[in-house]
């Protein structure tokens, strides 16, 4: 884990946040590889949820929203964790995640000590102000999820995409919450990023789609190149489950601390769309006018975090092998995933080799997210493309200048072919296999 800490901040994936003040509070900032990264990561989960099927469609709700949205949905009473102080060292933790001694009582992770405040619940909501004038009236939260603008939205989408269930939206964006101890690098920070689903099922088919999400998401990541055994599906016990759920499964990743949530799929009931249209009064139902069928559908949620995703991708990624007898690093992500999926490399700085190289990088730009690094010797930068896990490597050498050929290095096996340039475009894209 340091290692990998320490490869996202050497190589532009995630740098502290505020660095140069000393950082601010577990929060973090993407470089110019983490952006990438993360795009791949919310592309491929668009494609394989949006793209790919025919009844899901896409949505994009506001982070501010209405305190009217957080009562009826339960969030304002129930959105909370205990808190406990510890008496010693006067530090403040969620009850449940406190290590215990053997008899069973609390122990602080910071001091030792075991005399702790009575747990109280804190509401993990972002409160703020819209406007000038800070009163109640003029209160809105930050959303903790995003789900609520899917069932708010409910019957726009209904009359504007004249859908029946099983349908789904889908939406990616950012939540916040104020956690009391975010922590595991980006694992739990209090603003992070959700890739959420919500699919509208008729209520007797919920087991049914429950049961289908969660086979399918957890085959996502295992499509996506992270191997079974450190993955697992843990469905929750009854006193686990969230105040609207009937049935909620994790998918989980073996991370060095143990096992931890990558993303939950969630037996939403009819709760959220019954509690909205009692407190606003709108009939939020779907209606087949065929057959007459009236009906709230039930709600199946598979919700996945963008940084966790990211750090599965990369930890398990992460390898050490060794090449003509050196250790080198190298990160063996997905093509999908991989931030550049190609680096162009002319074999020197010479100006005779840069018009050609120029050329073959904007052959390739659009088709592949490409780098292009005239730095340093050949060896050093092909193990620089292998660490931040390029696939492939096309370097333009002196020869090319005649036979109009490069040669086509594969991150993994470090094998190298010699391909012309008029059939690079189709070389390059099969071998990434899209
Ligand atoms: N709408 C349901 C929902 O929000 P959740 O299990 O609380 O469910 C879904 O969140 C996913 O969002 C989690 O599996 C996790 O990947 C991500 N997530 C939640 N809280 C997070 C935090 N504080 N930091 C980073 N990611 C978080």
């Amino acid at each position: 884990m340091e290692e990998l800490v320490r490869l996202c901040k050497a190589r532009g994936f995630v740098f502290p946040s505020a660095e140069i003040y000393g950082g601010f509070r577990s929060t973090y900032d993407y470089g110019p590889l983490g952006v990438l990264l993360a795009r791949n990561v919310k592309e491929a989960w668009w494609r394989s949820m949006v793209q790919l099927r025919s009844e899901v469609v896409g949505l994009d709700a506001s982070i501010l929203s209405s305190p009217k949205i957080w009562e009826a949905s339960g969030h304002l009473k129930n959105f909370t964790d205990p808190l406990v102080d510890c008496r010693t060292c006067k530090q403040r933790w969620r009850a449940d995640q406190l290590p215990t001694t053997d008899d069973g009582k609390l122990k602080c992770p910071n001091c030792g000590g075991m005399d702790f405040t009575d747990a109280r619940p804190f509401n993990l909501m972002f409160k703020t102000f819209v406007g000038p004038v800070e009163d109640e009236g003029a209160v809105a939260y930050l959303r903790p999820e995003t789900a609520q603008g899917h069932f708010v939205n409910f019957a726009n989408v209904l009359q504007t995409e004249h859908l029946k269930p099983p349908f789904g939206t889908a939406q990616v964006g950012k939540s916040f919450r104020n956690e009391i101890t975010p922590g595991n690098f980006v694992f739990r920070t209090r603003e992070f990023e959700q890739m959420e689903l919500e699919y509208y099922v008729p209520p007797d088919d919920a087991q049914r789609w429950f049961e289908y999400w969660c086979n399918e998401r957890y085959e996502w990541y295992v499509r996506l190149g992270i191997p079974r055994e450190m993955l697992r599906l843990r469905h929750h016990s009854k006193e686990e489950l969230s105040h609207y759920s009937a049935g909620t499964a994790d998918v989980e990743f073996a991370f060095p601390w143990g096992w931890g949530e990558l993303e939950g799929i969630a037996n939403r009931t009819d709760f959220d769309l019954k509690a909205h249209s009692a407190a606003s009064g709108q009939v939020l139902e779907y209606f087949d006018s065929a057959t007459g069928e009236r009906y709230v559908p039930y709600v199946i949620e598979p919700a996945a975090g963008v940084a966790r995703t990211m750090m599965a991708f990369l930890l398990a990624a992460y390898t050490i092998d060794e090449v003509a007898g050196e250790e080198r690093t190298l990160l063996r992500l997905h093509p999908r995933i991989a931030p550049y999926q190609v680096a162009v490399l002319p074999l020197s700085k010479k100006d005779t080799l840069l018009p050609l190289s120029q050329e073959v990088l904007q052959l390739l730009q659009p088709v592949a997210m490409c780098d292009y690094d005239v730095t340093r010797a050949i060896g050093r930068r092909y193990r620089r493309q292998d660490e931040i896990g390029t696939p492939l490597c096309v370097t333009v050498d002196f020869e090319s200048l005649e036979d109009k050929a490069v040669t086509v290095r594969d991150r993994d096996s470090t094998t190298q072919e010699r391909v012309p340039i008029d059939r690079l475009v189709e070389t390059v894209t099969a071998r990434l296999a899209w």
